[in-house]
């Protein structure tokens, strides 16, 4: 076989159905229970800090429009997920959908780009949640933290990277980022079960602190904020119809986490009408939420005023709700607690799914005894995404988490067409309408968004894939299951999924 047939060769569609047949999973969830899982996912960073720089630096009030593009490129991504997530319910997501269709390698390139929304996105998460925590024992407390232990010891200012005597933000590490990962690792050590009962609590209390957030501040909208809508381009390349593109593509952090609902495909009442409702719904009323969030917040001061650290928060002290701004504050740090949660879980499932498939060592696939959870993929994101999150700066992380997910999104709108195309015979239990024009539509908006991040972030994306194909080299190649035949690695349990999953069923 020659080496290019080897790289291309596919798991058989009809072998991932039956692994998902054979997880035994119960059918409970509903379409509303998906689009609020849905929610629970992607509320975080993205609102709560990344909208305020977005507003402030590239589109003033047009950031409403940035949250309609960004949300459309979703869109059609999230139909395509819709339809492999019903066809093959597994857990491994984009990874096992790309293994599917377009064969291992490219699977693989897929899965090591995951790392990218999920751990780099924890992370950023994290920074964010650092800023929150600060605002708030500083409103709290009246007082003001050493930069040194809440700062990591690099910033990116105005395209350029700051550290020592230049940088009078920089600290040394930002320790409040580091506690919050080692808090969701311990908990996501020890169980499922716990970690879902903590999420739905977070869940809702950000919900209810975001919906307080719109009503309290409706009245201190000044309409004259919204003029202009988009502001003229400047010299140094801010603003402008381009200013707002720019902002797309750092508001599409805001709409991650959508794709973690595909996971749940397998446990859904009909796959065929409740992941489509879960998938776009949940991305219908965050876009109705954030787009209300950047009316209010551009409405409130002048775009030039909008605070870049915990905007929400930090905008509604400025007009003298400080009540106000202590609850923001809680509901931030609850928010991005959750959504470090959950992306710390769907890490080591991806790992545990990569491993599976012999393309990791075995013990990325090995389940603890007592706690029936991948201890060993999760201690590892956990320590990855600490040492991310203690010394990098949020935009920079922020950044290469959209260009990362981007990249996965795109390849998904791309395979459904390939599916499409090449198995016409399979049953889908839910067809993306318009496949000729969504699948194509998908791949190039999430493209063209990914190019808009700009060259330095593509270059790093370049480079944490092309690591990624030296560790395919090394050892994915050699130890590919599906090449060499070999048995699942030992202590692995037949399906991760069925574990966990059962028990976040029996949970719900
Ligand atoms: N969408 C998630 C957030 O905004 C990643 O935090």
């Amino acid at each position: 076989m020659s080496l290019l047939t080897e790289l291309m060769r596919k798991k058989s569609v009809e072998g991932l159905q039956e692994d998902a047949r054979n997880a035994g999973l119960k059918r409970t969830l509903s379409g509303l229970d998906l689009a609020l899982i849905g929610v629970g996912e992607i509320v975080g960073a993205g609102i709560f800090s990344v909208t305020g720089t977005a507003a402030r630096n590239h589109a003033g009030p047009g950031i409403i429009l940035s949250f309609v593009i960004s949300g459309l490129a979703c869109m059609f991504a999230g139909l395509c997920y819709s339809e492999l997530s019903a066809l093959v319910p597994n857990s491994g997501s984009a990874y096992t959908y790309v293994y599917a269709t377009c064969g291992e390698l490219i699977g693989w390139m897929v899965g090591w780009d995951l790392m990218l929304e999920y751990l780099i996105g924890a992370a950023t998460v994290a920074v964010a949640w650092s800023g929150y925590l600060v605002n708030f024992i500083e409103t709290v407390g009246d007082t003001t933290l050493s930069k040194s232990w809440t700062n990591g010891p690099v910033m990116f200012v105005d395209g350029k990277f700051l550290s020592g005597a230049e940088c009078a933000d920089c600290g040394v590490i930002n320790l409040p980022a580091v506690f919050i990962v080692a808090f969701c690792t311990f908990v996501l050590c020890i169980g499922i079960r716990e970690s879902a009962t903590i999420n739905h609590v977070l869940v809702a209390i950000k919900i209810a602190v975001i919906l307080l957030f719109l009503f309290a501040t409706f009245g201190l909208i000044e309409p004259k904020n919204w003029t202009p809508f988009i502001p003229p381009a400047t010299e140094d390349g801010k603003y402008g119809f381009s200013g707002v593109l720019k902002a797309s593509t750092q508001v599409f952090f805001a709409y991650i986490g959508f794709d973690a609902v595909s996971t749940c495909a397998g446990e859904t009442k009909k796959p065929s009408r409740d992941v489509p409702i879960g998938v776009l719904g949940s991305l219908g009323i965050c876009t109705v939420l954030y787009i209300l969030v950047s009316m209010n917040i551009t409405g409130i001061v002048n775009y030039t005023e909008i605070p870049t650290k915990a905007p929400l928060a930090t905008v509604v002290k400025l007009r003298g709700m400080n009540w106000l701004s202590i609850l923001i504050s809680l509901g931030g740090i609850a928010g991005l607690t959750s959504v470090i949660l959950i992306s710390l879980l769907g890490q080591p499932r991806i790992f545990y799914a990569m491993a599976y498939d012999g393309l990791l060592p075995p013990a990325f696939a090995r389940v603890h005894p007592k706690y029936r959870t991948p201890f060993v993929p999760t201690l590892v994101s956990g320590g990855v995404c600490m040492i991310a999150s203690a010394l990098l700066p949020l935009d920079v992380l922020g950044d290469i988490t959209s260009a990362g997910t981007l990249f996965a999104f795109a390849l998904v709108s791309l395979s459904t067409g390939i599916l499409r195309y090449t198995r016409p015979d399979l049953d889908r239990p839910f067809r993306v309408p318009l496949i000729a024009l969504v699948s194509p539509l998908g791949f190039i908006v999430c493209m063209a968004l990914i190019v808009l991040t700009g060259w330095e972030t593509i270059l790093r994306v370049l480079i944490w894939m092309a690591i990624g194909f030296l560790v395919y080299g090394f050892y994915g190649y050699r130890n590919s299951r599906i090449r060499t035949g070999a048995p699942p690695p030992e202590g692995a349990a037949p399906s991760l999924d069925a574990a966990e999953e059962k028990l976040k069923v029996e949970k719900a």
